[in-house]
């Protein structure tokens, strides 16, 4: 298909739009939330501009969404003032509040978020281009995500309802909250992400500052009301503006106790180390990922091909577990390369809510002009774009460019892209490979394509200390969120997975005392009582 062709339709006038994903008029927001209020804000505001435009006589028209409010530094201290002061030192209503009583509330927040899926999806579509189905899959996979998180609590809370017995010493061990976490989510998952870090850190019972992602801002408003009203004033807050002037404020106050990032490492860095006692800091981040995909001699090239195009293009390629290098065994590589042309050919560029559209326009500015740098820079360098339109462009829209062969000295085999370029590294000797891995910057994940059980366990084995999560003839993923969600060295600091995460935002502490009768009569007068929240044998059913 040429060039021309290929994109000459991405386009929509507002008549073809249907009347349900219609933008509407343009949302002006300047309430925020701070102490369980809404605050106006008279200050600047930010315009929310949509990836996605609209073909006009007078050609594409980028799409004005809304404004959001631009706080300043002093406002965004009101904010976290406002849940250092429902933290209260550990003694606020919420983080003495009992487990089965915490759950109520974010089961309330959670019926009234079911309420707004359908302006939610909406949004996500608007914001950040994402299509339907995976907007769709977005919301149901945070409900869902709620809804793990309560049990696994409740789970947790059961264990820790009994008494253990060691060496003459009884003990109660339960896991309390930190602090006050300040939450920030990419702008790819603005919503999932966010709230798989947001949810525990509240359920546990620490008070929280959250800051929307750069993009996908708008779509947190209709949630706004529903976290007003179903938490106590100040455990929830909600901030918006640019992260240079507000977050770098909050981290500098020392008043952060944990510190929830999903981001690039030298932004988490930069951050981090304002805090002035670092020590004090507790933090959970995803970062910068790498993850190659390595097809083997044997390879299945059927699913080697679907999983490395799902794996490399699904959202565009802006997943951070996306596979962002394709190395492929020279003796298979043309008959890889034409079937991955063909089935990124067969990939349908269009807007969100149209059936079928997995590829659509991207929502950083200056992202196309970075794309386009990178493949040129290989170009130069020797690579060809092999699939036909590879790295076309128009108005927010970059259609997927395949390059090959890719090699070191390129910046594409370095850098993570965040977007549609799939680099094909050919190699013989599958130690060029290994030391990829082994002197990558980061360690998220990779995926392996063969059918060699020799050879597949010894590289399990090899990359086994190199990275979080090694997939075996399967795209890399975060899910299912059961399973543990981490990475090494640049890639991530600390675990999360529903069990984990909990874990994450929270810490042990133990009642102990010398088990005998008067000690045991005590304690037991206490649970009698219901004098503590603490030492308690409640069940939670
Ligand atoms: O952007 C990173 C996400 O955590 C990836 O999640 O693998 O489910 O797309 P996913």
């Amino acid at each position: 298909m040429s060039e021309a062709h290929l994109l000459s339709n991405l386009f929509p006038a507002m008549q073809d739009i249907p009347q349900q994903w219609l933008p509407g008029e343009p949302q002006v927001q300047k309430e925020y939330l701070v102490e369980g209020r809404f605050e106006q804000w008279e200050g600047p505001l930010a315009k929310v501009m949509s990836p996605l435009c609209l073909a006009t006589s007078e050609g594409d028209r980028p799409v004005e969404l809304g404004s959001t409010p631009r706080l300043d530094a002093k406002a965004a201290m009101t904010a976290l003032d406002a849940a250092v002061r429902a933290y209260d030192k550990g003694r606020g209503a919420w983080p003495m509040m009992r487990v089965a009583q915490r759950i109520r509330h974010v089961e309330a927040f959670l019926e009234r978020m079911r309420e707004q899926r359908a302006p939610v999806v909406k949004l996500l579509m608007w914001e950040i281009g994402k299509n339907l189905k995976d907007a769709e899959k977005e919301f149901d996979r945070t409900c869902d995500y709620i809804v793990d998180t309560i049990e696994a609590l409740k789970e947790i809370d059961r264990r820790s309802s009994r008494f253990e017995l060691e060496q003459g010493t009884l003990g109660q061990i339960r896991r309390v909250p930190l602090g006050v976490a300040l939450c920030m989510g990419p702008y790819n998952y603005p919503l999932n992400e966010t709230f798989t870090t947001l949810i525990p850190a509240l359920i546990m019972g620490n008070t929280v500052v959250f800051k929307p992602a750069k993009f996908g801002v708008l779509l947190i408003r209709p949630l706004l009301a529903a976290f007003r009203d179903s938490f106590p004033a100040g455990v929830i807050n909600v901030i918006y503006g640019s992260g240079r002037e507000t977050v770098s404020a909050l981290m500098a106050s020392g008043k952060v106790d944990l510190f929830a990032f999903i981001g690039t490492h030298k932004a988490a860095a930069e951050l981090k180390k304002l805090h002035p006692h670092p020590h004090r800091l507790r933090s959970a981040l995803g970062l910068d990922a790498k993850n190659p995909g390595i097809v083997l001699a044997d390879a299945d090239l059927d699913n080697a091909v679907k999983e490395c195009i799902t794996g490399a293009l699904s959202f565009n390629g802006q997943r951070c577990t996306a596979l962002k290098i394709l190395f492929v065994h020279s003796s298979i590589a043309s008959r890889f390369l034409a079937r991955l042309a063909e089935g990124v050919a067969a990939l349908r560029p269009g807007m969100p809510w149209e059936t079928g559209v997995t590829l659509t326009p991207l929502p950083e500015p200056g992202k196309l002009a970075y794309l386009s740098a990178l493949v040129d820079d290989a170009v130069a360098k020797g690579a060809k774009v092999v699939n036909p339109g590879g790295g076309s462009v128009r108005g927010s829209f970059f259609y997927p460019a395949v390059l090959y062969p890719v090699g070191p000295g390129m910046r594409i085999h370095a850098e993570e892209q965040f977007g549609p370029v799939v680099p094909v590294v050919p190699y013989t000797d599958i130690e060029t490979v290994i030391d990829y891995v082994l002197e990558a910057n980061y360690g998220q994940q990779l995926s392996l394509f063969g059918t060699d059980p020799v050879l597949l366990g010894r590289l399990v084995d090899t990359f086994a200390n190199q990275v979080g999560r090694i997939n075996l003839n399967t795209q890399c993923q975060r899910g299912p969120d059961q399973y543990p969600f981490n990475g090494r060295k640049d890639s991530a600091e600390g675990t999360l997975s529903v069990h984990d995460a909990l874990r994450s935002f929270s810490i042990r502490t133990l009642v102990a005392t010398r088990f005998n009768e008067a000690n045991k009569a005590l304690v037991s007068d206490i649970i009698q009582a219901r004098s503590s929240g603490f030492l308690s044998t409640d069940y939670i059913f």
